[in-house]
């Protein structure tokens, strides 16, 4: 039987309101036959419960720096799909991966980019509803989105974002139940068997429950913020479509080193707010070009948003007792470059 929308929507229901928990189970179990995601049926009930994508970036067209990273997805993620016969050969255990680092160095995009490099379906539940809105019904709604991405056609990323909110170390009794709800499930997922890639990510990673971060579930990548030359990368991808249409009024070169050396412990989200706020200047004032002159008026008043964060990523890592975390964060602590 193909699974029809009003059935699925009945299951959804049963799923997230409802008491039909080992229905819900009964129904995928017999339910042999897989459904396409609901990626452009925006009235879908599903689209509620977890966001589909089909994200168009790349790693080195769309992402500047991070080398270790991407090496690191590359890895974890890519080969394992690129190159199956050899980690089937080597009987290779595949993990699934956790991003941690500072806000805006690009976590989201890598992992948007990594699913795209190996055609995954992108698939981003809306944990922060979940748990504010399907009270008494949460660990269903978790259970729902991995049984939903394993019944699908094709082979899909299962993106959990800013995950320490929902995998509290000591947490309140709801959050532990949520947390040991999707412990469960990332144990049984076996992505090898066509079942969802998980990544996490987040910026406060000593908040996440360590029994969730133990290697054997997640494998931990660092996104660090850009060094110098990085953040002449990310200004070029962000400009160079300008530069190409003869929008930009300065010898473009010196322009990139000039920005890049200027921003020391910018995130590639600052300097992309940078290049934004400046292209407000000559639409305000009805101009066709882009000068040096608008991106001094911005770096005036700009400051970079992550140094905050890690005088409290150090705060929080001594008093968690996280050594290897802090040990980790100090590796790109603020930069002079
Ligand atoms: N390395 C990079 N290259 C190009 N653009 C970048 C890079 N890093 C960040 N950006 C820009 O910053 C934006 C925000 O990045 P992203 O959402 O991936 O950050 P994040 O690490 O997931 O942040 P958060 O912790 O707040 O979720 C991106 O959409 C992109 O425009
Ligand atoms: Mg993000």
């Amino acid at each position: 039987m193909r699974m029809g929308r009003s059935l699925t929507n009945y299951v959804i229901n049963q799923a997230v309101y409802g008491v039909g928990k080992s229905l819900v189970k009964e129904i995928f179990k017999n339910n042999t036959e897989r459904h396409l995601p609901a990626v452009k049926d925006n009235d879908s009930p599903i689209n509620n419960l977890i966001k589909f994508e089909r994200p168009e970036v790349y790693f080195d067209r769309d992402i500047g720096g991070l080398r270790d990273a991407k090496e690191e997805l590359k890895k974890h993620l890519i080969y394992p799909r690129t190159k199956q016969d050899l980690y089937l050969l080597f009987e290779k255990q595949l993990g699934n991966i956790l991003l941690i680092g500072p806000p805006g160095c690009g976590k989201t995009l890598l992992t948007k980019a990594a699913a795209n490099e190996c055609g995954l379906l992108f698939i981003s539940p809306h944990m922060g509803d979940i748990v504010k809105r399907y009270l008494g019904e949460r660990e269903k709604a978790v259970q729902f989105i991995f049984e939903y991405c394993r019944s699908l056609y094709e082979p899909s990323l299962l993106f959990f974002d800013e995950m320490h909110q929902f995998t509290l170390r000591n947490g309140p009794p709801y959050i532990q139940r949520i947390n040991d709800e999707l412990q469960m499930q990332i144990d049984g997922n076996d992505s090898r068997k066509g079942y969802p890639i998980v990544v996490g990510s987040s910026r406060k990673p000593w908040l996440v429950d360590p029994a969730m971060r133990r290697p054997g579930r997640f494998k931990t990548i660092s996104v660090s913020p850009p060094n110098l030359y990085e953040r002449k990368q990310i200004l070029r991808i962000k400009l160079n479509n300008l530069f190409y249409k003869s929008m930009i009024e300065c010898d473009y070169e010196n322009l990139l080193t000039d920005l890049a050396e200027r921003t020391p412990n910018f995130s590639g989200d600052d300097l992309t707010s940078l290049v934004e706020d400046a292209k407000d200047i000559p639409i305000y004032e009805a101009r066709r070009v882009l000068k040096k002159e608008d991106f001094d008026k911005v770096l005036k008043i700009k400051r970079s948003s992550i140094i905050s964060w890690f005088s409290e990523a150090i705060r929080a890592c001594r008093r968690y007792d996280e050594k290897d975390l802090l040990e980790e964060i100090m590796k790109f602590s603020p930069r002079q470059t």
